[in-house]
């Protein structure tokens, strides 16, 4: 999977360099491009931003910046993503979706956001989404990528040591995962679950399925209504 990343800030990309990013890089899985938009600019001061017309708070970034930007980093088979907190939320869908894309391209704005006709220009000959991370502003697009590639980048074979542990995560199954225990048996007078040693496979898949309906009841009940619930499922919250 190839990513690219163009932003005003390429130092703030530089996590994508560690730990299982770095490694995931460095085997080969992920190849990702950061680009400074700057070196698109053309006036001596390399400004990216102008007064927004109608007036207003703060700056746009500019068309006559991201345009040329884009022509040069973006084909036209990539997806091209803009964060945003005006976008569709990123969920675990969306990220087990671009899994599958050989190519994305995120554009980081920053300021007030980007001036429309760049991303109206784009859908002229790309795929395009606008997505948000959550319901609050961060200051620029940056954070969000860094989120949105780690939580693409784990799904891609190899990346992950152990295959199966992404399809017990939270969400995974609509659901929140339940807690989770190792050694010792005994710690600061709180004890493992008893069931969980009881080496009997089918009761401790079953008391974990009734924790994570028990937590995601009590946290996020709305994910109940999408969740695929059985009947035994169904019997557990109603009592
Ligand atoms: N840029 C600023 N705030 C954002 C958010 N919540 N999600 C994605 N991009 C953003």
């Amino acid at each position: 999977m190839r990513l690219d990343v163009i932003t005003i800030f390429p130092e703030y990309l530089g996590p994508l360099r560690e730990s299982l990013l770095g490694k995931a890089r460095s085997r080969g899985i992920i190849d990702i491009g950061i680009h400074d938009l700057r070196d698109w600019t053309s006036d001596v001061h390399k400004s990216v931003d102008d007064s927004p017309y109608g007036g207003g708070p703060g700056m746009v970034m500019k068309p006559t910046v991201w345009g040329p930007a884009l022509d040069a980093v973006c084909p036209d088979d990539a997806l091209l993503v803009f964060p945003t907190p005006a976008g569709e939320p990123f969920t675990q869908h969306t990220a087990e979706r671009w899994s599958r894309e050989p190519r994305i391209v995120f554009a980081c704005g920053r300021y007030e956001g980007i001036d429309q006709r760049v991303i109206d220009d784009a859908r002229g000959r790309a795929r395009v989404e606008e997505v948000s991370l959550g319901d609050y502003i961060l200051i620029g697009g940056e954070v969000a990528v860094l989120v949105m590639v780690e939580a693409v980048a784990r799904l891609l074979p190899g990346v992950l040591g152990n295959q199966q542990s992404h399809r017990e995560d939270s969400f995974s199954d609509g659901l929140l995962e339940g807690p989770s225990y190792t050694r010792p048996a005994s710690w600061r007078g709180l004890d493992v679950p008893p069931i969980l040693m009881s080496g009997d496979h089918a009761r401790v898949a079953s008391w974990k399925r009734q924790q994570s309906l028990r937590l995601t009841a009590q946290r996020r009940p709305e994910l109940l209504a999408s969740a695929e619930l059985s009947a035994a499922d169904q019997q557990f919250l109603d009592t």
